[in-house]
């Protein structure tokens, strides 16, 4: 019995989704245990490219059974147009697809909540109403799936929600994007219909997974965003509202910490964020244009540009420690191709001192510059190559130097979006 775990080492966006896709051919079970529909993954298989947003990407092969953890914040909506799209590709998703009993739902009040509170602005946030669905979850107001099955209290929770709405907008001065009276209605209406239609998919996903690991099945938990969003972890106040990191595998699925056996850890070799935040070894002006058009780094959620940059190794190391990551994947190396020289951060350097680590306090990092290693680039592309040897020397040792400066093992080398654009790395004593 394995539960292994899949985390962004950065700021999401690592290429997860490929990856998940990869490994779940061998799973039992794939499950998603934190975010909302603010994830975006791709998968391209064949000609053909599935978005996904809520649904882990296992649910494209047809062995492993797919679960939608309480830890992650469900819009009903979204959740129903994605299965809907997977339907008409002839994805199966009847016994195959469960969404837990616990998971809050957003409705459409979370998203006027977001705007009204500026965290879409301040934040940049995807927007999705996830940051307000979590305040709820916390704050104890949440409306969880098993309150949506049932129409009495649903009805009970919307009121009361509405009521609190109106006076958020009313102290604020604003008037809501929809009258509230006529929004409560809609809301039920709506949101019953939607219930209806996701019922044969709730269930005790907590017990679902404890008897599978009894049975000594596979299961493979997907992370959503990356290891720098994670909200005590990460770039606090510009993060997203959940324990991306490894642990949240166990808050948001229900699984002992002590049955998470593998970590894998996956890592772009450069470095991408979207929405504000400290970012110390970003690329401004026509470096930075030219790393985002080479790896077309925007956003699969909102399409918004991503910020790019360098590796940074402060962040990585960071990042294998935090999530005890047991291997590596390195995502879109083929990017780099044609360069003459690559830059890696090593250390900051800030307030006269050289660091080692990520301050915690955000205004500490913004003061952070980074200190560079140059090391020799490579011409050659590599989306063609499959064989770790018949890498160009300096592409491997790049590989090499990431790996010392991390201190955890690249297993997988990723060169492009297709299925078989993989790599498989050696360990060090076989290269
Ligand atoms: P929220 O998750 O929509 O509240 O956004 C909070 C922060 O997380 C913003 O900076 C978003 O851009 C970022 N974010 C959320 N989801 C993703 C993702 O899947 N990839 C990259 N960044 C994300």
């Amino acid at each position: 019995m394995t539960v292994t775990v899949v985390v962004g080492c950065q700021w999401g966006d690592e290429g997860k989704g490929k990856i998940v896709d990869l490994m779940a051919r061998r799973m039992d079970w794939v499950a998603r245990y934190q975010g909302g529909a603010n994830a975006g993954h791709t998968v391209v298989v064949g000609r053909q490219k599935y978005v996904l947003h809520l649904v882990p990407s296992g649910i494209l092969h047809p062995k492993p059974k797919c679960i939608i953890g309480h830890g992650v914040v469900v819009d009903p909506a979204y959740l129903l147009e994605e299965l809907d799209g997977l339907s008409t590709r002839d994805i199966a998703l009847e016994g195959r697809l469960f969404l837990s009993e616990g998971a809050h739902a957003i409705l459409p009040y979370h998203k006027w909540l977001e705007t009204l509170d500026g965290q879409d602005v301040r934040v940049g946030t995807t927007k999705r109403g996830v940051g307000p669905a979590y305040q709820d979850k916390m704050g104890r107001t949440g409306i969880r799936m098993y309150e949506l099955l049932d129409p009495k209290r649903l009805r009970r929770r919307i009121d009361e929600h509405a009521e609190r709405v109106e006076r958020a907008f009313r102290g604020a001065g604003i008037a809501p994007p929809q009258p509230i009276e006529a929004a409560r209605t809609e809301w039920l209406a709506t949101y019953s219909g939607l219930a209806h239609r996701l019922r044969g998919f709730v269930a005790d996903t907590v017990a679902l997974l404890a008897e599978a690991r009894e049975r000594g099945e596979k299961i493979l938990c997907e992370g959503a965003q990356g290891t720098f969003l994670d909200v005590d972890l990460g770039t606090y106040p510009f993060v997203t509202s959940s324990t991306t990191t490894a642990s949240g595998a166990a808050f948001g699925l229900g699984l002992p910490p002590s049955a998470l056996t593998k970590v894998v850890g996956i890592c772009k070799a450069y470095a991408t964020r979207v929405g504000e935040g400290p970012f110390p070894t970003e690329l401004h002006g026509e470096d930075g244009e030219a790393l985002r058009s080479q790896g077309g780094e925007f956003g699969a959620t909102t399409g918004r540009p991503r910020r790019v940059g360098w590796l940074d190794l402060v962040q990585l190391r960071q990042a294998v420690r935090i999530n005890g990551v047991t291997s590596i994947v390195l995502t879109k190396l083929d990017v780099l191709s044609g360069r003459s020289s690559l830059e890696i951060a090593t250390r900051y350097r800030a307030d006269g001192e050289l660091r080692s680590y990520t301050p915690t306090d955000v205004e500490a990092l913004e003061r952070c510059e980074p200190v560079y290693e140059t090391v020799p680039g490579w011409e050659e592309p590599l989306d063609r190559i499959r064989r770790y040897a018949d890498l160009p020397l300096t592409a491997r040792r790049y590989i090499e130097r990431i790996e010392d400066g991390c201190g955890a093992p690249i297993r997988t080398v990723s060169v492009g979006s297709g299925r078989n654009q993989i790599i498989t790395v050696p360990s060090r004593a076989q290269r």
